[in-house]
């Protein structure tokens, strides 16, 4: 019983693809195939894989019927979380998708998923000696949100080189972060409410801009204690450092974009 997490898996069996990249780069070829493959050797229906937003290109739900039908024939419960190109996800109707779906997929916003982690602890006798195993859990919550974080544009130099960026984005994008850190405090607060200690933070954005070493984001996942943040979103090979990686200040950040991963999900419990 394992949590694994891909983002990005920019669907588009019944609409266009509008990325540039994604038509010409050999990471992106045959990533469906690549995909269900990986999946069907990794994951059984008793793990749990979280697709970490921008599922479609399909831009309402009747273009999405068939990512859909793809998704829910991947092994194991799935959960969604909204990238931005989720324009087939309306905030506001997550409740019906949830309805529509369940229980194959459950749509992560403003509200929490359980997981259980489990394992085995090695139970002892009088003298110290291993007796048996006897199964441990570790209940966690699964929450999330989409994120924000300034992408510019920057003015930058010749050696690449940053020297400004557009002033006015960076009011907007500051209006769009606290949205969002209130969405992600709604999923927190609920889970705590239920009675969870434990957290794993989902976000469709990096969790920082290239500019900013911290943000409302990992101030948020230390506040609650998250013992990991994981994002995508962050496409080809110059974007793969934008954000964190690794251990800081006590939380895990991870970067599982599907091109990123080369398509394999990767195990985050
Ligand atoms: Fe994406
Ligand atoms: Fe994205």
């Amino acid at each position: 019983m394992s949590l694994y997490a891909i983002g990005d898996l920019h669907l588009h069996f019944q609409s266009e693809v509008k990325a540039a990249d994604q038509r010409r780069d050999r990471l992106w070829r045959n990533h469906e195939d690549r995909l269900r493959r990986n999946c069907a050797g990794l994951i059984t229906d008793d793990d749990t894989l979280v697709l970490v937003g921008d599922h479609s290109w399909g831009r309402k739900l009747a273009e999405c019927e068939e990512d859909f039908a793809y998704i829910r024939a991947i092994p194991g419960r799935k959960i969604l979380l909204r990238g931005n190109h989720d324009h087939f996800w309306d905030v506001k109707k997550t409740a019906s998708l949830n309805e529509r779906f369940q229980p194959e997929l459950f749509f992560l916003q403003d509200n929490f998923a359980a997981y259980r982690d489990y394992d085995f602890a090695v139970r002892r006798d009088d003298k110290g000696g291993a007796t048996d195993n006897v199964p441990a859990y570790r209940d966690y919550a699964i929450v999330g949100t989409k994120g924000f974080c300034f992408e510019g544009p920057f003015f930058i130099d010749r050696r690449g080189r940053i020297l400004g960026w557009d002033e006015e984005k960076e009011e907007h994008a500051k209006a769009l972060v606290e949205r969002e850190l209130t969405r992600l405090r709604t999923s927190f607060e609920q889970a705590k409410a239920a009675g969870y200690s434990k957290y794993i933070m989902f976000l469709h954005y990096p969790p920082t801009s290239v500019l900013e070493e911290s943000s409302g984001f990992t101030d948020m996942a230390e506040e609650y204690g998250a013992e990991q943040v994981i994002y995508a979103h962050c496409h080809g090979e110059a974007r793969f450092r934008d954000s964190l990686q690794g251990l800081y200040n006590g939380v895990y950040y991870r970067l599982v974009s599907g091109d990123y991963l080369r398509w394999t999900p990767a195990r985050i419990l």
